[in-house]
């Protein structure tokens, strides 16, 4: 059986990351969204919050699970009895950086192989920061994200009154 990771932030999902989803999802038996708890980083939603989001996007995919995780990504992806990372590459900017990451992560484990799937034309142009931005400065997020995103990103703004 093999099963897949698609690590990230997912601050918040985007269309990019769904279609990334869709399109890994057909390529393994079952394909685990991991949810990166990043003590470290600022974000916008709980962990909590991130998974619950991807939990109801993804509610009609049957091979595909939701989890979040701390820590090394590579031991998180044996814990689940995976050796397949998933990555979405919008262009030459994201390669180097990913690039690393993976070459990083095979130094870690030498049994995890990164597989680079790029999204859709449409999706290439943006990310979560700058969807963040957008819907932060009044700007139209409709094409970017999934509907429940756009409602709970404006929820979380009236919350925080920015
Ligand atoms: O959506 P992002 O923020 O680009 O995802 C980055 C992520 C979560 C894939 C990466 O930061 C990660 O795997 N973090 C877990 C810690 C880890 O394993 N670090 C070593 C590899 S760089």
């Amino acid at each position: 059986m093999h099963i897949a990771v698609y690590p990230g932030s997912f601050d918040p999902t985007t269309n990019g990351h769904l279609d990334i989803i869709k399109r890994a999802a057909k390529l393994c038996d079952k394909l685990i969204v991991a949810v990166l708890e990043n003590p470290a980083k600022k974000p916008l939603f709980t962990v909590e919050e991130r998974v619950t989001h991807l939990k109801e996007i993804l509610k009609d995919y049957e091979n595909v699970e939701v989890q979040s995780f701390s820590g090394l990504l590579v031991d998180f992806a044996k814990s689940v009895g995976s050796n397949i990372v998933v990555r979405g590459l919008r262009g030459v900017t994201d390669f180097s950086y990913e690039f690393q990451m993976a070459l990083t992560n095979r130094s870690l484990d030498n049994e995890i192989e990164t597989l680079f799937i790029s999204a859709d034309t449409q999706y290439l142009f943006f990310s979560s920061s700058q969807v963040k931005e957008i819907a932060l400065f009044g700007g139209n997020i409709d094409n970017m994200v999934p509907q429940i995103i756009k409602e709970e990103i404006n929820k979380k703004l009236k919350e925080k009154s920015y």
